[in-house]
């Protein structure tokens, strides 16, 4: 395993609509490997793909209660609507107001090909669909009400 350095925004590789995982093998855990060191090593609560240079359908989370590791997620369901503040670690000393689903159904492949769903609320599916919008090539600056930036 290894901790990358993170990509920041105004690299293109964060705009890139990211490929789909056609194949689960000892590079796909690799990869999930090293993104779950990167997000703890930079006390990051979720890390997709893109964020360490690789095009690629895959996500990690840690909202405090355990790594989850996600493979081609879909969002299925949401329902509610919540503003909260949030940052990416691709964009240091930045915060923003963003309005997200209060509740998200997630389905994702595990790293064993498994079919997974994720039922979500408030912080968690928040984190959810910040990393999934990774995917897309979507920013949290993009879709913010409102924009902080720490002196
Ligand atoms: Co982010």
């Amino acid at each position: 395993m290894a901790v990358f350095q993170v990509v920041k925004v105004g690299e293109n590789i964060l705009r890139d609509k990211a490929m789909e995982i056609k194949k689960i093998n000892s590079n796909i855990h690799k990869l999930l490997d090293n993104m779950a060191e990167t997000m703890y090593a930079a006390k990051g609560v979720g890390l997709a793909a893109p964020q360490i240079g690789v095009s690629k359908r895959a996500v990690v989370l840690d909202a405090g209660d355990g790594l989850i590791e996600l493979i081609n997620p879909v969002i299925i369901e949401k329902s509610g609507k919540v503003v909260d503040r949030e940052g990416c670690l691709s964009i240091p000393n930045v915060t923003g107001d963003v309005e997200r689903a209060k509740r998200v159904v997630v389905e994702a492949l595990d790293r064993n090909g498994v079919l997974k769903r994720y039922e979500a609320e408030d912080l968690l599916a928040r984190i959810f669909q910040h990393e999934i919008d990774h995917l897309d090539g979507i920013l949290f600056i993009d879709i913010a009400q409102k924009i902080y930036k720490d002196e």
